[in-house]
């Protein structure tokens, strides 16, 4: 039969067997809780979300007036999407009529890999409040290209290894996300983190390749980290404001509504609202699952001297020459 003969069905099939064909060539892996992971363009990703990050690379089509955050899982994505929204809609919408008041920052902002291409036919992304804040976990070499050609602006938040790990384990106990799923004993996850096999892994190339974009482009890749925000939150606030194009007047200052926007994206006002005691995304993952504990250096509960030592080392020979510089 001629292409272009084709029903939309048959396209549909074609490019179904396509992807099935791909699968079948990708080196495969476990992740922490024994969710199937797959090696694409060096990076570990779930399975689960293999094919909608493969349609988002096709069918995204990019603003250049979007603003994309980016992180590896539990780096603080909850905070950073309160935080983003907060700051970009504050002329639009009063901070006491703030949406985060009544939905859970992940409803806010949508993920570009789950949210969008993951059968939410709901969610037009056409249809998203200007200018359109999205999240992605995807490292940098795997964004849709149009991301790029857009010139959008990135903001990619990073958290240190020890404390994503610890985070993500203590999120997968509390979520399970398949009936037979069997958490790691804790020294053998660890030591698939250190050889970079889990979800978004390696943490090192995830961290370098946004680091890299930034010091090419810190117009168009903002970096910033976990613990400065936890460390002085409104001069990062500030930042992020400018960043994307949106600095705070003298008399915004003077009204203090960058102390407000703080407020509002706070661990405790967050985690102490209504909507986020209880409640779940998509059947799978409990608001309150996101609302943990919120503080630095927690690993230091449940991580061996050793262990330690092993990450550090990992980051001192990954990070060599880069000027990236992840404090432990
Ligand atoms: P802990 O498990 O260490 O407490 P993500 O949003 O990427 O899933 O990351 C979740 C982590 O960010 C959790 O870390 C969570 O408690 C913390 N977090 C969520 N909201 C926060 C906020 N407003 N301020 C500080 N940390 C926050």
């Amino acid at each position: 039969m001629e292409k272009e003969e084709c029903s939309s069905a048959e396209v549909d099939n074609s490019a179904k067997d396509e992807f099935q064909e791909l699968l079948q060539t990708l080196e495969r892996q476990t992740n922490w809780d024994g969710q199937r992971l797959v090696k694409y363009e060096g990076f570990w990703l779930l399975e689960l979300f293999f094919r909608p990050i493969l349609s988002a690379q096709k069918y995204f089509k990019a603003k250049g007036t979007d603003v994309i955050l980016s992180t590896m899982p539990k780096s603080g994505t909850t905070w950073l999407k309160a935080l983003t929204f907060s700051i970009a809609n504050r002329n639009a919408i009063p901070i006491d009529q703030s949406p985060l008041l009544t939905s859970n920052p992940h409803k806010v902002v949508p993920f570009l890999e789950f949210d969008l291409y993951w059968g939410q036919e709901d969610l037009d992304p056409e249809r998203i409040l200007d200018p359109r804040i999205l999240s992605t976990h995807m490292p940098l070499e795997i964004l849709p290209d149009s991301i790029r050609e857009a010139g959008c602006r990135i903001i990619y938040l990073c958290r240190n290894p020890l404390d994503v790990f610890i985070s993500n384990r203590l999120f997968l106990l509390e979520n399970r996300f398949s009936e037979d799923a069997v958490l790691l004993e804790l020294d053998e996850a660890f030591d698939r983190l250190c050889q970079g096999i889990h979800d978004c892994g390696p943490f090192w190339d995830h961290m370098l390749g946004y680091w890299n974009a930034h010091l090419k482009n810190p117009e168009r890749v903002l970096f910033i980290k976990y613990e400065d925000l936890k460390e002085d939150i409104l001069s990062n606030i500030k930042k992020i404001a400018e960043f994307i194009g949106s600095p705070f007047s003298p008399e915004e200052e003077k009204q203090g509504v960058v102390e407000q926007i703080s407020r509002l994206c706070s661990f405790e006002n967050l985690k102490n609202l209504e909507v986020n005691k209880s409640g779940n995304i998509l059947g799978l993952v409990k608001n309150s699952s996101f609302f943990r504990k919120g503080e630095v250096g927690d690993w230091v509960n449940y991580l061996s001297p050793e262990m330690v030592e092993r990450v550090k080392n990992i980051m001192e020979s990954k990070f060599q020459g880069s000027g990236l510089i992840i404090k432990i």
